[in-house]
């Protein structure tokens, strides 16, 4: 799909005048991050003239905009996904659309599933990696892909530090993008952990790639909120994913918050 980012872009800017700094894309269950916003106002993507609706449950439609600590931002409550039918454009519309309003950092959130048991439900997790496990483009082992222009170091490094302040426990890993919608098979999980992913999801890795493409530095953090197929022998549910996601989003939010304040001082915002 093609889309006209100028007139989204000012339908935005008339309902919100200003930039906002920062940019976070909020996953499965952690939409209640923006409700902590000051001066918080939002606006549905059914109201932005040619913005497709997202259709996953958990995933409102919606862009946040407001301040923490008079630092400027806007958060996307929905995303869209592969598996909904989208192709790359549609995906990464939203990061089209923060780049044209000026974002300068951004930060991915997600829920994810462990493919560790080092790394049990409810741990937060650094993405400092990623890989590509849709095997869109052949066949070939998927290869762990680290570090700039992906994974912004400064953003990470950031990240701890916002850790450390919380004192919220944060691991860092590489996430292996999966097409979805079904969830993986346990011999999926065993190989793509043989090639080093720590975390599988259906997410993020085109956002990031988009991001790296417009230069902005960005950040996933994935919520682990179940093993991955074959981990444990718990069946794997959405539920699951949800109820993880919402016993944690206490820690996640105060993590994000905390970054948002480092970013803002950082890039004098
Ligand atoms: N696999 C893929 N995507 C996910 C998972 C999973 O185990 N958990 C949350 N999103």
């Amino acid at each position: 799909m093609r889309y006209n980012l100028s007139e989204m872009t000012d339908y935005i800017n008339d309902h919100h005048p200003g930039e906002p700094g920062i940019a976070i894309v909020l996953g499965s269950g952690l939409g209640d991050f923006a409700d902590g916003l000051d001066d918080a106002s939002t606006i549905a993507y059914r109201d932005i003239p040619g913005y497709p609706k997202p259709t996953v449950e958990g995933h409102a439609g919606q862009l946040v905009f407001g301040r923490l600590d008079e630092i400027p931002l806007v958060c996307a409550k929905g995303r869209f996904h592969f598996y909904e039918g989208h192709d790359f454009n549609t995906v990464t519309l939203p990061i089209q659309l923060f780049a044209h309003l000026g974002v300068r950092a951004l930060i991915i959130t997600n829920a994810a599933g462990s493919t560790s048991r080092k790394l049990p439900p409810g741990t937060l997790m650094a993405i400092h990696g990623h890989m590509d496990g849709t095997f869109r483009h052949g066949i070939g082992d998927p290869q762990p892909v680290t570090g700039a222009p992906f994974h912004s170091p400064q953003l990470l490094a950031l990240a701890h530090q916002a850790a450390g302040i919380t004192k919220v426990e944060l691991a860092e890993g590489v996430y292996c993008w999966t097409l979805g919608p079904g969830y993986e098979t346990p011999e999926e999980i065993k190989y793509f952990s043989s090639l080093g992913a720590d975390a599988v999801g259906m997410s993020t890795v085109p956002e990031l790639q988009a991001a790296a493409d417009l230069d902005i530095p960005a950040l996933g953090i994935s919520c682990l909120t179940n093993f991955a197929a074959g981990i444990s022998d718990q069946p794997l549910t959405h539920d699951e994913v949800i109820e993880t996601a919402d016993r944690v989003k206490v820690q996640f939010a105060d993590l994000l918050r905390e970054m948002v304040r480092l970013a803002g001082a950082e890039l004098n915002l």
